[in-house]
């Protein structure tokens, strides 16, 4: 059982300057809360109560306005900072000390998943015990992204970054779930011509010793990541349509602490004055009343 999850969070955030000149990516809203309240919903619905932010330097301040400590959301939360983006492996070697002897998720802080079997498929996923597992989603615009083929085992057998000649439509989605063996493979890697450690060369030392297997989100599901000004905007859309229609929220943490039982009303009461009279403090007197 994989009880441990790495949010990186950190990254220039360059294609969206000047908001992320003095503001972290991570700490923009999407609709009606932070960013980084979704993907830190991820790992809570996969019952990970374990988890490092890693964040970018001098937004440490910042992050703790918004989440202090997990008590509230009944996590423990852990902090590190990235002195510069490295590339997303980087999150292994700076989380060597928390992962410990153990596996690991990892999910990248402007990752947005929505739909209605991924609980069950995240439960799934963090059954992982030996080897690394990756989620897959199709895509209109493969040659945009990381993609996989897959065999009818979901077997990886083929992974490329930005194709230019057509391997497949399957998208690398930014979650993650490894063995401890990352920790030593991530310390390994060379930087690429970009002088960043890449992803797909780490997922790549899984798949030479076969040990990659795939997860596909289905056409049900939504996965969306926001890197533009456009995708958050797009983003903010889905989940204002979807949060007015139903009346429920979509990455509300306190919500699903309550769900998982990690927590009580009395920290739903303390949350609720922590974020003083607004919108989502009204949602969560309604959860209790
Ligand atoms: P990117 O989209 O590669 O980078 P970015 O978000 O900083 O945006 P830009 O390209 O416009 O500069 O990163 C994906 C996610 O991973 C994002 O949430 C930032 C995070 N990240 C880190 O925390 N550390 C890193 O070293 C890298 C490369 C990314």
């Amino acid at each position: 059982m994989i009880k441990k999850g790495i949010i990186l969070s950190g990254g220039m955030g360059t294609r969206m300057s000047p908001l992320t000149k003095a503001v972290n990516k991570q700490l923009l809203p999407i609709y009606d809360k932070p960013l980084i309240f979704y993907p830190l919903s991820i790992l809570m619905l996969a019952k990970i109560k374990d988890i490092l932010i890693i964040v970018n330097k001098g937004q440490l301040s910042q992050y703790k306005k918004i989440i202090p400590n997990g008590n509230n959301i009944g996590v423990n939360i852990t902090y590190k900072e990235q002195s510069s983006p490295r590339g997303l492996p980087d999150a292994f070697i700076l989380g060597q000390k928390f992962i410990g002897k153990d596996n690991v998720a990892l999910i990248l802080g402007d990752n947005f998943f929505y739909g209605q079997n991924l609980t069950k498929q995240l439960l799934n996923s963090v059954k992982l015990k030996k080897g690394a597992k990756i989620i897959l989603h199709k895509v209109n615009k493969p040659e945009l992204y990381g993609v996989a083929k897959i065999d009818k085992r979901k077997k990886v057998i083929n992974i490329k970054e930005k194709p230019k000649k057509f391997l497949s439509d399957l998208a690398i989605t930014g979650l993650y779930f490894f063995d401890n063996n990352v920790v030593n493979y991530a310390k390994k890697l060379k930087p690429s011509k970009r002088k960043e450690l890449e992803i797909v060369d780490l997922i790549n030392k899984y798949k030479k010793n076969k040990k990659l297997t795939a997860d596909l989100i289905g056409r049900g599901g939504a996965w969306l990541d926001s890197g533009s000004i456009e995708d958050f905007y797009k983003t903010s859309s889905f989940v204002s349509a979807i949060e007015n229609r139903q009346g429920f929220k979509i990455a509300c943490l306190e919500e699903i602490a309550l769900n998982n039982k990690w927590i009580s009303k009395k920290e739903v009461k303390n949350a609720i004055q922590f974020y003083g009279n607004c919108e989502y403090s009204n949602y969560l007197k309604k959860l209790i009343d």
